[in-house]
C-alpha cells in the first residue's frame, strides 16, 4: 500500500514521466467501467470486495430471484453507485417494512469508503453482460403504450437510461425486480426519505399506471427490449 502512494508520489513530482506499464495498468483498471466513471480503481481490491456479494448476486453478478437478489451487471456504473451510497447513508432500505432492502443496506455498509463503492462497481462493470430470465406475462403492444406515454420520458426510449435526469437503465434488470421495486416506490416503502430526491421523483410516478395489468404488460414491454 504505502508503496503505491510514494511511486504515485513520485509520478506527480515528475510531472508524470511513469512508466509504460504503469499507464498501462490505469487504463486496464478503468476500462471495464463505462464512460460516466470519474475515478480510476483498483481492480484486485474491486474483485476481492466482490466476494462478498456473489452468495446473493452471484459470481458474475447475474442475480437470484429465488433471495430477491437483482442482476447487476447489465446496470449503468453511475446508477449501481449512487444506490449503493444510498443503502449505506439509510436513504434507501431503512423502512422497517423493507424486508430485502435491509439486508441489501447491511452489506453495503461493509463498503466503507467511496473508494471502495467504486472498486466494486469497476469489477461488476468488467464482467460480460447476460440476458435475464422470463418470468412475467404481460401484453407487450399493450405496454408500449403506457411506455412510451409516460416512463419513457425519464427511462429513454428502448428503456436505457437517463443519467441527465438520474433515471436508471430498465432494460436489463430483471422483470420481477422491476416489479418489485415499482411496488416499494407505490407503497411508500422506497422513495420516502426525505433526502431521497430521485426516489420521490419516481415514486410520484409510481402511481401513473390504472392498475396491475398496465403494469405487467409495461414491464413485459420492457424485458421484449433485451432481445
Ligand atoms: C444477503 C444477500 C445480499 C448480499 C450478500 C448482497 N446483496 Fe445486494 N441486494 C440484495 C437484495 C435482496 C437486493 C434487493 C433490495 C430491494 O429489494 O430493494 C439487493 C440490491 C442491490 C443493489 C440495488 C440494485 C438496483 O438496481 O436497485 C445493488 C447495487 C447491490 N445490491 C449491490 C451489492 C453489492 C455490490 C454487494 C456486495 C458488496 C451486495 N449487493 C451484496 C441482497 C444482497
Ligand atoms: C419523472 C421521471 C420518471 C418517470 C416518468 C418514470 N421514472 Fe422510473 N425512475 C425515475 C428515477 C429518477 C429513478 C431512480 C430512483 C432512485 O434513484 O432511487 C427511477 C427508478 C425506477 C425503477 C427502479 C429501478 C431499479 O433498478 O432500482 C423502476 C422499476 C422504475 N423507475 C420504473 C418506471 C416505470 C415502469 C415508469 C412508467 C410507468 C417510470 N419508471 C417512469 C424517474 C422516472
Amino acid at each position: 500500500m504505502r508503496k503505491d502512494i510514494v511511486v504515485w508520489g513520485l509520478c506527480l513530482l515528475f510531472a508524470c514521466s511513469c512508466t509504460e506499464n504503469d499507464k498501462k495498468a490505469e487504463q486496464s483498471e478503468t476500462s471495464g467501467i463505462s464512460s460516466t466513471a470519474t475515478v480510476s480503481t483498483n481492480t484486485k481490491e474491486g474483485s476481492q470486495l466482490f466476494n462478498t456479494c456473489v452468495a446473493c448476486h452471484g459470481q458474475n453478478a447475474e442475480g437470484n430471484q429465488s433471495l430477491g437478489a437483482p442482476s447487476l451487471v447489465n446496470q449503468d456504473d453511475w446508477y449501481l453507485i449512487r444506490q449503493l451510497e444510498n443503502f449505506k447513508s439509510g436513504i434507501r432500505g431503512a423502512d422497517p417494512s423493507d424486508v430485502q432492502g435491509t439486508q441489501m443496506a447491511t452489506m453495503a455498509k461493509l463498503l466503507d469508503s467511496p473508494d471502495k463503492v467504486k472498486a466494486v462497481v469497476s469489477h461488476i462493470k468488467s464482467l460480460a453482460p447476460s440476458s435475464t430470465t422470463k418470468t412475467i406475462e404481460g401484453d407487450p403492444k399493450a405496454g408500449k403504450q403506457y411506455y412510451s406515454m409516460i416512463c419513457g420520458a425519464c427511462h429513454s426510449e428502448g428503456a436505457i437510461g437517463n443519467e441527465a435526469l438520474n433515471a436508471p437503465k430498465l432494460v436489463g434488470t430483471d422483470d420481477w425486480y422491476l416489479h418489485k421495486q415499482y411496488k416499494n416506490f407505490a407503497d411508500g416503502i422506497r422513495g420516502s426519505h426525505p433526502e431521497d430526491t430521485f426516489g420521490s421523483q419516481m415514486q410520484m410516478m409510481s402511481t401513473s399506471l390504472p392498475d396491475e395489468e398496465a403494469l405487467l404488460n409495461v414491464i413485459a414491454y420492457i424485458k421484449s427490449l433485451e432481445q
